[in-house]
């Protein structure tokens, strides 16, 4: 029984990282999507909307579950006793970050492997941070989100612009 991690902020999830669960999903037999509670202070969704709204969009996957972590993310991995980490890579820009953050966690923890897996090349130019920029000024991100995301952000911006 093989278990991956796919930790991250997902604020908010974007098709990109949708289509690395599925692609994990094919190849593992479990996947443990870890929302990360930090930057809680700086995120548009809390940790807890963030965590449904990836349970909405991967109700379809039966291998798939959401949980949000703190903390070291080898520790959480350790506890989960998953066997790997994944990561989405998109272009040459991502590689420098997550080969650090690939090899601390190596160092700090022997047994936690990263794997690194692309995402469809159509979705290599999406980031939550964008989707939310091109929301909050009014643009239309249907292409880039699921219905329930985009519905979440939505309703998100229409809250803000309320008060
Ligand atoms: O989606 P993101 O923001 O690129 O995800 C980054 C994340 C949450 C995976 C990373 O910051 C993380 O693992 N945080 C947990 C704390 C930790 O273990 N830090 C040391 C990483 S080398």
């Amino acid at each position: 029984m093989k278990t991956v991690i796919y930790p991250g902020s997902f604020d908010p999830l974007t098709n990109g990282h949708l289509d690395v669960i599925q692609r994990a999903a094919r190849l593992f037999d479990r996947v443990i999507v870890a929302v990360a509670r930090k930057g809680e202070k700086q995120a548009l969704f809390g940790p807890a909307e963030r965590k449904t709204m990836i349970e909405h969009s991967t109700a379809n996957l039966s291998n798939v579950s959401v949980d949000i972590f703190e903390g070291l993310l080898v520790e959480y991995v350790e506890q989960q006793s998953g066997h790997a980490v994944i990561r989405g890579l998109r272009a040459l820009s991502d590689f420098e970050f997550e080969f650090q953050m690939a090899l601390m966690n190596r160092s700090l923890n022997e047994k936690v492997e990263t794997l690194f897996m692309m995402p469809r090349a159509s979705y290599s130019f999406l980031s939550s941070h964008l989707v939310k920029e091109i929301a909050t000024l009014g643009g239309d991100v249907s292409a880039f989100v699921t219905p329930e995301v985009k519905e979440a952000l939505a309703g998100k911006l229409a809250q803000a612009g309320a008060n």
